[in-house]
């Protein structure tokens, strides 16, 4: 019946009732918060397109996850910059660089907390590519995939909970899952961002990790925006191929991508709130222009609710405040 007798507004009048019928709602617990772990800073390195997000020496990371634990996030995502890059990427497989001691020193201290590491050879590259470059300058998957699985291998060897492959070559999560195996790993769960899109909005990460490629784009290997039919192709591929729970990437321009993927598949989704969609917020919020912290609240439940079980975000933390307090 409509109205008069139905009235929408009767059940927002106050708080009380708006808390009692809220659909969504997020919890810290699902909140993941990535962070950069460099091989050559000395002190916290400050992110310029990234307020608030630095690059952290080893010696800090612990502390960084501390915080994180502290607030009751669900995990911390790993990012290393090593001190020297080659054509291979072949530091992101040392079992002495900076995301495998980073992951060994957060286990060490803080065993309840998970952490995630990004798989992905583009930070370790002089050529700044996902993966191993061709005689014909083009990115060679088969060849990139024993490379990605050994990372993934030295990741879990160090103590990583999560592996998350990002670097969007054909068949990798089916060849980590079986180095895993091999490896005596058969429990380490891989998070594949299964429909990683080419987009504008890594360019801040890139200057993050410093990992923008010196020729040509990334998109011979990631996702073509138009495409959504395709990516939930990807996340289906991924689940045959033994992925145990799958991202959607970037989030805010995919909600529709969240929603898809979760309907067609039955495993835990994660929305990657990508670098750019953090810098547009705090520079339109540093502007005057926007309320930061509703802002933020807004858009990371909006993720939830279209579907993702793990919203990953540099907002982690405040959002992890802010969620708690809210009325
Ligand atoms: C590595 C990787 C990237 C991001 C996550 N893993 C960069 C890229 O693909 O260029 C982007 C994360 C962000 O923008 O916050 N392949």
């Amino acid at each position: 019946m409509a109205f008069p007798t139905t009235r929408m507004r009767r059940l927002r009048s106050t708080p009380a009732l708006r808390g009692l019928v809220r659909e969504t709602e997020l919890r810290a617990d699902r909140l993941v918060l990535p962070l950069f772990v460099s091989e050559t800073a000395t002190t916290r390195e400050p992110v310029e397109a990234m307020p608030g997000v630095e690059r952290l020496p080893l010696g800090d990371v612990v502390a960084e996850a501390r915080a994180a634990a502290g607030l009751g996030l669900g995990a911390v995502l790993l990012f290393g910059i090593p001190a020297e890059k080659d054509a291979e990427g072949s530091g992101a497989w040392d079992e002495q660089g900076a995301v495998q001691l980073a992951v060994a020193a957060i286990k060490r201290e803080l065993p309840q907390l998970l952490v995630m590491t990004d798989v992905c050879l583009c930070e370790y590259t002089t050529h700044g590519h996902c993966g191993i470059l061709g005689e014909d300058g083009r990115v060679e998957n088969d060849a990139t995939l024993e490379r990605i699985s050994r990372i993934a291998l030295s990741h879990a060897r160090a103590g990583a909970d999560i592996v998350a492959p990002s670097d969007m070559m054909d068949g990798r999560v089916g060849a980590i899952r079986s180095e895993l195996d091999s490896g005596g790993f058969d429990q380490t769960p891989i998070l594949a961002y299964s429909a990683k899109f080419a987009s504008a909005f890594y360019g801040p990460f890139r200057e993050a990790a410093g990992s923008t490629p010196s020729a040509g784009d990334r998109r011979g290997y990631q996702m073509d925006p138009g495409n959504g039919r395709e990516a939930v192709r990807e996340a289906l591929l991924d689940v045959e191929e033994g992925a145990d729970m799958l991202m959607v990437k970037p989030a805010l321009a995919y909600g529709d991508l969240i929603h898809a993927v979760k309907r067609a598949t039955r495993l835990p989704l994660a929305a990657y709130n990508v670098s750019g969609e953090y810098a547009m917020v705090k520079a339109a919020a540093a502007a005057g222009y926007l309320d930061e912290r509703a802002t933020v609240c807004e858009i990371l439940t909006s993720l939830h609710r279209a579907g993702a079980d793990i919203v990953i975000s540099y907002h982690a933390k405040d959002a992890a405040r802010w969620l708690s307090e809210r009325s």
